[in-house]
C-alpha cells in the first residue's frame, strides 16, 4: 500500500470503564476533548469493560446496560464513527494476549506502585481487591495503548501513572527485541474540575451529577439546588464566584462575553443565585440541544449503536492484529501460519 494522507495523522487512543450514563464531569473532563481530537487524529475510543471487572467482578449484570448507555451518550454528544473508531475492549481478544506477554516483562514492584492498589489493598486492606487481575490493571491498560501503536493518550491526572508504566514496559521490550512498540505520550485534559450539585466531588454513587441524557427540566431541577457561595445567605449578601461551583460551570458553558457581567452581579449582589443559575441553565441547555437531537435519532433506530460498535470492533481488531503479528515475530513466538 502506498502512503496516504491519513498516515500523517497521529494515532490516539483513550477510553473509560463503562460506568453507564455519562455526566457533565465526564463531558468536560474527557468527551469535549475527544470531540476536538477526532478531527485532528486517527482516534480509537474504547469502552474498557474488562477493566470494569477489576473492581466489580462479583456482579457483572449491569455491564450490558452500562456499555449501551455509555456508547449512546458518546454518540449523542458527537463522537462520530465516520471519524473515529469506537469499540469495546473485550471484543478485541488480542488485548488479553498482549497483556499476558507484557506481564512477563512487568516487575511486581511496577504493578504494585499504583495509587489504587496502594490505597485499596495496602492502606485499606480490602481483601477482595487483592487479586491478580487488579494488580494487573496497569498491564492491561498498557496493552490497550501499545496494541494500537498509539502516540497520544489523552487522560485525566489520575491516569498519568498508568501511561508512564506503559512507556516503561514498552521501552523494556524494545531494548531487548528492537522496535516492537511505539512509545506513547500522555496528554492531560486542560479542563477544570466541576463539582456535583451538592458541592462535593461529582460522583454517580452520590447522585449529585447532571447527566447528559437528562431532559431540560431534569437539568434545571438539579441546577436549581446547586450549592453556591455559602456567604450569600440573603439575596443582598455579596458573593465570591471563586467560592461557587456555579461559576466553574459558567466558565465552561457560558460565552466569555458574559463572564464579566456574572462576576459583577455576584460580587455586588446585583442578582440572586437563582437568576445566575438561569443564565447557566440556558447556556448548558443550548449547548446540548444538538446532542438531544442526535440521541432521539439514535433511539429511533434501536440497532444503530450496535452496528456502529460492531464496525468499530472490526476496525480495532484489524489494527490490533497487525501489531500482534509483529510482536509474535519479534519475540520469536509461535506463528499460526508456521515458522519460516
Ligand atoms: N483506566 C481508565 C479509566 O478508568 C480506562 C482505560 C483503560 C484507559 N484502558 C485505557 C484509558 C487506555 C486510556 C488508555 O478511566
Ligand atoms: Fe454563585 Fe452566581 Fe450565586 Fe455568585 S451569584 S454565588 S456565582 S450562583
Amino acid at each position: 500500500m502506498t502512503a496516504t494522507t491519513t498516515t500523517t495523522r497521529k494515532v490516539l487512543l483513550s477510553g473509560s470503564r463503562p460506568t453507564g450514563r455519562q455526566h457533565l464531569g465526564n463531558y468536560v473532563g474527557a468527551l469535549a476533548q475527544w470531540l476536538e481530537l477526532q478531527d485532528e487524529c486517527e482516534c480509537f475510543f474504547m469502552i474498557a469493560d474488562w477493566h470494569a471487572l477489576t473492581n466489580a467482578y462479583n456482579d457483572t449484570s449491569a455491564l450490558p446496560e452500562n456499555i449501551k448507555n455509555q456508547v449512546m451518550d458518546w454518540l449523542a454528544v458527537g463522537l462520530d464513527p465516520k471519524k473515529a473508531t469506537i469499540f469495546v475492549q473485550s471484543a478485541v481478544k488480542e488485548h488479553a494476549e498482549l497483556a499476558l506477554l507484557l506481564g512477563m516483562f512487568t516487575p511486581l514492584g511496577l504493578a504494585e506502585r499504583c495509587t489504587s492498589w496502594k490505597d485499596l489493598v495496602i492502606e485499606q486492606g480490602i481483601e477482595e481487591m487483592r487479586t491478580y487481575g487488579f494488580l494487573g490493571y496497569p498491564v492491561l491498560q498498557s496493552a490497550d495503548i501499545l496494541i494500537y501503536r498509539a502516540e497520544i493518550v489523552p487522560v485525566g491526572k489520575d491516569q498519568v501513572e498508568h501511561i508512564e508504566k506503559a512507556v516503561d514496559i514498552a521501552e523494556k521490550v524494545n531494548s531487548r527485541y528492537g522496535e516492537v512498540f511505539t512509545i506513547p505520550k500522555w496528554r492531560l485534559s486542560k479542563s477544570p474540575v466541576l463539582l456535583g450539585n451538592d458541592g462535593r466531588k461529582m460522583s454517580k454513587s452520590w447522585n449529585n451529577t447532571i447527566q447528559l441524557s437528562d431532559s431540560s427540566d431534569a437539568m434545571w431541577e438539579k441546577m436549581r439546588v446547586m450549592v453556591t457561595d455559602p456567604a450569600r445567605v440573603r439575596k443582598t449578601d455579596p458573593g465570591d464566584p471563586e467560592k461557587c461551583s456555579v461559576w466553574a460551570y459558567h466558565k465552561v458553558f457560558t460565552p466569555a462575553a458574559r463572564h464579566e457581567e456574572i462576576v459583577a452581579n455576584c460580587t455586588s449582589a446585583g442578582w440572586g443565585c437563582m437568576q445566575c443559575k438561569k443564565v447557566l441553565f440556558e447556556a448548558v441547555d443550548g449547548h446540548f440541544a444538538p446532542a438531544r437531537e442526535r440521541r432521539a435519532d439514535l433511539e429511533a433506530r434501536p440497532d444503530a449503536w450496535k452496528e456502529i460498535i460492531f464496525e468499530g470492533n472490526r476496525a480495532a481488531r484489524a489494527r490490533a492484529r497487525e501489531t500482534m503479528t509483529v510482536v509474535r515475530e519479534k519475540l520469536h513466538l509461535y506463528q499460526s501460519n508456521g515458522w519460516d
